[in-house]
């Protein structure tokens, strides 16, 4: 039998995925969890075959030309691949692949939790009831906004994003979509196509983003383009972070030109996220995640040992981005 290969997963895994990682790899595994920092990783990534690696490891240029020769392949535990310089692990002849299958429902399902909880004031809710401050009843106590009947628009409708469409249309929403390309009819299921950005914003009673974090996407909603939203709009964020110009959110929140925000991405997570967001009411929060289900994480794992063990084998592995 020939040799395993010699993996370095630089996270604690689900179960599942170390189980099957020490069947098929000379698995080095970091049950500790303690981050890598970049001297830590390239030490020990000495005499690795691959990687398996999260967003926590960011893999720099500055970094990939460090990495031993003996690494071929990086497979990333996330969808999301921002943390990685695709171009400079290319010229070394990395091999990259990703793990966008899994997650879909998953975040799909945590969209619809953020936008219910931002437009049924559920945070400000959960609140009062652990404070012990709930002592009245009154008919204008806690009213939120109806979502039934209003215009979702869906920034960047890929599989998430049509995820999420499915599951809004139960929910009475009318959705609307801005990607490049039009959908072909069936994955559009009945969405209206918006050729520019702009002209989604202007229909977006409620706004949920969905696009990857690269140049084009940094800081796509500033204040200008809050300001083409309807009066009362509501912001969903499950994508990055980044996609958001932090001050200019928080000033639409704060002056009531927005309704609400529902986010579980953030600039600077997890240490460095705009105070602004915890201090104003409208705004429901969680910790990035968007993937955190037993079944999804270790869907995630196996994906990636999916892509790894393809490599090894000799074949394309099926989530191969460079
Ligand atoms: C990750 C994510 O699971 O996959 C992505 O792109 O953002 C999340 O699902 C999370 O960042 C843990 O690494």
């Amino acid at each position: 039998m020939s040799k395993k290969p010699t993996l370095l997963i630089t996270r604690d895994m689900p179960p599942r995925v170390e189980a099957r990682a020490l069947v098929s790899y000379n698995a080095r595994l970091n049950q500790e969890d303690k981050i890598y920092d970049a001297d830590r990783l390239i030490a020990a990534a000495e005499g690795v075959d691959g990687l398996l690696i999260c967003g926590t490891e960011p893999m720099t240029s500055g970094v990939l030309a460090r990495l031993p020769s003996s690494v071929k392949i990086i497979a990333c535990f996330t969808a999301g691949y921002e943390h990685v310089d695709l171009a400079a692990a290319e010229a070394r002849g990395i091999v990259v692949t990703h793990a966008p299958d899994a997650l879909t429902d998953a975040v799909a399902d945590l969209t619809l939790l953020l936008l219910l909880g931002a437009a049924r004031r559920a945070g400000e809710g959960e609140a009062m009831m652990r404070s012990g401050g709930w002592d009245d009843i009154h008919l204008l106590f806690m009213t939120g906004c109806e979502i039934r009947g209003k215009r979702l628009g869906i920034l960047g409708m890929g599989r998430i994003g049509r995820a999420v469409a499915k599951r809004a249309r139960a929910f009475g929403l009318q959705i609307h979509y801005h990607n490049r390309n039009r959908l072909d009819e069936a994955l559009e299921d009945g969405a209206t196509w918006h050729a520019d950005a702009a002209s989604l914003l202007q229909c977006s009673d409620i706004l949920s983003l969905h696009c990857p974090s690269n140049a084009a996407s940094r800081n796509f909603l500033n204040s200008d383009r809050i300001a083409l939203l309807p009066e009362g709009a509501i912001v969903i964020n499950t994508s990055r972070g980044d996609v958001v110009d932090d001050e200019a959110l928080i000033a639409a929140l704060q002056s009531g030109r927005l309704y609400a925000a529902g986010l579980d991405v953030y600039r600077g997570e997890p240490n460095n996220i705009h105070p602004g967001y915890a201090r104003l009411a409208n705004t429901f929060l969680l910790p990035h995640i968007g993937s955190a289900t037993v079944e999804t994480r270790s869907g995630m794992g196996l994906q990636a040992l999916d892509n790894l063990d393809a490599y090894f084998a000799g074949h394309p592995p099926p989530n191969r981005l460079v």
